[in-house]
């Protein structure tokens, strides 16, 4: 579709008819982690996977918070539907998350996919300020290197196929847009206290592996948030949209089937 923004035409990647669902990515990343997952979905739902700003579809500088990553995702939501599904990766939970506190009225379901609602810990901060060390020193590559083991379990580092795509993916994002990232997630405000007040159908989604969003961080999680489910995805690490894209899609697809048809 498109999207008028920041004063460009912007034209969001969509496939298949139905009930909208926006699907937003983490880092550094892009839509196109959702590719298999909106492959799966588009023969029941109209499947959007933006790009956020910095990105290829989304050219326009970012201001490197999760804010204007926000209003990004509010304003294509506001367009795409007036019942939509939203569901973010990681830091596409974030930005979700951020989004909700606003209470957009099309937004009627909601999936929190290896993601948390707490912003970062000073060490967490820490890590950002030497990752924006690395980029600004080194480029994108050592930083995708470091990513590859904590995206994907063991066994996902063993499928090179999926290790190259993940690979190709992080390799085509900017110095900049990746810099943006990191300043956006490391002054992130933190969500915990949304989570009582989230009036919506909301699925928690994690791999088991998942280091990033361990299982009992997205289990805790959900247990704030009134009537939400849970579900572990099976042998997979962080990046399970990738890793485990049918169980992903079964799960998104089950829980929006429920709640927006
Ligand atoms: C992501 O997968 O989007 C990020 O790794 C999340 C984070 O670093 O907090």
């Amino acid at each position: 579709m498109k999207l008028d923004w920041n004063g460009r035409s912007l034209e969001v990647r969509e496939s298949g008819t139905g009930p909208a669902i926006v699907l937003v990515h983490g880092y550094p990343l892009d839509g196109a982690m959702w590719s298999s997952v909106a492959r799966n979905l588009s023969d029941r739902f109209r499947v959007l996977k933006p790009d956020l700003p910095g990105r290829a579809d989304n050219p326009a500088g970012s201001e490197g918070s999760i804010a204007s990553y926000a209003d990004f995702i509010e304003a294509l939501v506001a367009s795409a539907d007036s019942r939509v599904g939203l569901a973010g990766f990681s830091m596409g939970g974030y930005v979700c998350l951020e989004l909700m506190k606003r209470r957009p009225p099309s937004v009627k379901a909601l999936a929190l996919v290896d993601t948390r609602a707490s912003a970062d810990d000073e060490g967490g901060k820490a890590n950002r300020a030497a990752a924006i060390a690395t980029l600004r020193a080194e480029g994108v590559g050592p930083i995708a290197e470091a990513m590859l083991p904590k995206l994907l379990s063991p066994d996902g580092m063993k499928r090179t196929d999926l290790v190259e795509r993940v690979r190709r993916i992080m390799l085509r994002q900017t110095p900049d847009t990746i810099e943006s990232d990191l300043t956006a997630m490391r002054d992130r405000s933190d969500s915990t206290d949304l989570l009582a007040q989230l009036a919506l159908p909301t699925l928690v989604l994690t791999g088991e592996h998942d280091g990033i969003s361990p299982p009992e961080v997205s289990r805790a999680m959900a247990q704030k948030i009134p009537g939400a489910r849970f579900i572990e995805i099976a042998g997979a690490g962080h990046l399970t949209p990738l890793e485990q894209p049918t169980a992903v899609a079964q799960a998104l697809g089950d829980f929006f089937g429920e709640t927006l048809i």
